[in-house]
């Protein structure tokens, strides 16, 4: 399994507060998605769910990052999704929709919700990795490569729905994987290592004091501390991973916040 710090580029930003960090990733999106669509017509992107996100859509969502960005270009998708309706509080498309999507002049035709209420979830995980296949152009290998995807991590270094010591984290075939997540007692939808590693830019977006340690586990030396951080086979074969944190999640690295 690759391992974060043999990404190609790569860079870790700390800003003071949460709405600072979601200001820089704000900045970074803008900046991603322009640059694609200089080369492109269409930009291609994946969002996370989880809490941490709400700030950078609602930056997202500002009357400026509306008149700034063509939204019309941008095709999203989702990096991971909770088996529970489109319409449940719970479901990161909900949560997407509600504080970014219905916000800003997206197409909706653009918009891929992944199916987690479907009865047959290997369906729709299958179902979902060909929609991929299909709008987003692959690289030499053959996998889509998506202009940039958005993580979070939780306090156990999980990212998208790949969680510390369960099959998804060996996945090489499928670019998209439904599982049953021990832990959570409920299955999931996810991108596997190969897809999000094929991705141009892996942006995450991490605050909080409960990922501390995690995120000293990720950034340290210790081989040992970061074998149970899934977080830390992200790094993207040809393209920039870059890590947002606030100062509360670095605080048990040596980085200062920048402002
Ligand atoms: C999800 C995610 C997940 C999330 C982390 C962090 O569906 O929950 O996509 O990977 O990013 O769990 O979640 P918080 O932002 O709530 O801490």
């Amino acid at each position: 399994m690759p391992a974060w710090e043999s990404a190609v580029q790569r860079e870790v930003i700390v800003r003071r507060t949460a709405a600072d960090a979601a200001d820089a990733a704000a900045a970074a999106f803008m900046a991603i998605v322009r640059d694609a669509l200089r080369h492109q017509n269409v930009c291609h992107i994946a969002l996370s769910g989880g809490t941490t996100p709400y700030l950078l859509y609602k930056d997202l969502a500002s009357a400026a990052a509306i008149s700034d960005l063509p939204w019309g270009g941008i095709e999203v998708f989702f990096a991971d999704e909770r088996d529970v309706p489109h319409d449940d509080i719970e479901s990161n498309y909900n949560m997407a929709l509600r504080t970014l999507l219905n916000n800003v002049p997206v197409q909706p035709t653009r918009v891929h919700p992944m199916r987690c209420d479907a009865p047959d979830l290997q369906a729709a995980a299958a179902e979902y990795e060909q929609t991929l296949r299909k709008i987003v152009p692959a690289g030499p290998d053959g996998v889509p490569v998506l202009d940039l995807i958005l993580l979070g991590m939780g306090a156990d270094g999980h990212t998208a729905s790949l969680f510390p010591g369960t099959e998804a984290l060996n996945e090489s075939v499928k670019l998209v994987l439904a599982y049953h997540v021990p832990v959570l007692g409920r299955s999931r939808l996810t991108f596997t290592y190969p897809l999000i590693n094929a991705a141009r830019n892996v942006v995450f977006l991490v605050t909080g004091e409960d990922k501390a340690p995690a995120v000293a586990a990720l950034l340290g030396n210790d081989p040992d501390a970061r074998k149970n951080i899934p977080s830390a086979c992200v790094a993207p074969k040809n393209g920039k991973l870059t890590l947002i944190l606030d100062q509360a999640a670095a605080k048990m690295t040596s980085i200062e916040p920048v402002q």
